[in-house]
């Protein structure tokens, strides 16, 4: 078969290792041309398309970021866009496409399967808010840079007795604060599915200071108080209309440093929680997910994302997976709060 791949929306690690395996699989079991297209669906609209061997993905199992690019682009979004796609699919020769991305770049996958492409989707996202799977590659790396992170402001913080606030990526999804959090032995952590109030922080902090220790806030970019609005960086939205967030962690410990009387200084890491070499765990997920989106192709099966449940790879219908976000429910949030303060 002629596969055409893509990646899209925000990169992760872990993108480099189901490229891999796709052509791995697809070329040495069933005889596969597989086609990436570059920058997501900036590639299928235009026809940037690179010939991907063997001998082109040597060496992608532990490179973070993506090979082919990748960009925001809803085709949908665009007139005549869904035409384009579907005139360079046929131009091309291409018989069924993998796409791997997050929310938006498999809702577009869902929709060109009900104009008859045959597509199976592969989730992707740090942010770990992909319906229908366990698990998305990505996510177990960033929470381990976070943690990294905040183990190390333990004892900056308390050298210096100063609150730490450390602001993580998640969008409206409080998974990485949360793990990397209990990971890392945070003394408050706040997501954007518990707005949460700033007396109870102010309290928790000092509470912490009580005992000799600096206290370490995570906020989740997406967080915001309960009598507050979502700080956001830019008003401006991106294809899919998502605002872009930050800046609650500079907020939140101005706040702090001024209710406390303490000094208090955000630390925002960004990117780095998307950048570098995949986890170990990621690296075998995301091969395993590439492994399984070939056999689906061959199946025949299409409109579908492969996806982790439990141990297993399963297929699950593109649809369901996109149709809302996989939220923290409150009840996980409660776990960890019998740590705070
Ligand atoms: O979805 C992944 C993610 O890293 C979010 O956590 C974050 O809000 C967003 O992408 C940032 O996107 P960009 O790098 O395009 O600003």
């Amino acid at each position: 078969m002629r596969i055409g791949i893509l990646t899209g929306g925000g990169d992760c690690p872990g993108l480099n290792a189901v490229i891999r395996a796709v052509v791995r699989k697809g070329v040495e079991q069933h005889g596969d041309e597989v086609v990436g297209f570059r920058d997501g669906w900036r590639g299928v609209l235009d026809g940037d398309v690179v010939a991907l061997d063997v001998a082109a993905v040597r060496g992608l199992l532990p490179r973070g970021g993506t090979v082919l690019g990748t960009s925001r682009t809803n085709p949908f979004a665009l007139d005549g866009g869904p035409e384009r796609v579907l005139a360079t699919l046929e131009r091309l020769g291409i018989e069924a496409l993998v796409p791997i991305g997050g929310e938006d770049t498999l809702g577009v996958a869902a929709r060109l399967g009900e104009h008859g492409v045959q597509v199976v989707g592969v989730p992707k996202t740090i942010d770990n808010d992909l319906e229908g799977t366990d698990y998305t590659f990505g996510f177990d790396t960033a929470v381990g840079v976070a943690m990294e992170a905040i183990d190390r402001l333990h004892t900056t913080g308390d050298s210096h007795h100063r609150t730490l606030v450390v602001e993580v990526m998640g969008r409206h999804a409080g998974w990485i604060a949360l793990h990397a959090g209990m990971a890392g032995g945070a003394n408050i952590v706040l997501i954007p599915e518990r707005p949460f109030d700033v007396d109870a922080v102010v309290a928790h902090c000092l509470h912490r200071f009580e005992s000799g220790y600096s206290p370490i806030v995570v906020v989740s970019e997406g967080a915001r108080p309960a009598d507050g609005d979502l700080v956001t960086s830019t008003g401006q939205a991106d294809a899919f209309g998502h605002v872009r967030l930050g800046g609650i962690g500079a907020a939140l410990a101005q706040l702090v440093e001024e209710r406390t009387g303490r000094e208090a200084r955000a630390v925002v890491l960004g990117h780095v929680q998307r950048g570098g070499t995949p986890s170990q765990f990621d690296r075998v997920l995301a091969t395993r997910f590439g492994l399984a989106a070939v056999d689906a192709v061959h199946d025949g099966a299409s409109g579908v994302m492969v996806a982790l449940r439990g141990t297993d790879v399963v297929r699950v219908p593109l649809a369901e997976a996109t149709a809302r976000l996989k939220l923290v429910p409150l009840e996980r949030y409660a776990e960890a709060e019998v740590f705070f303060g």
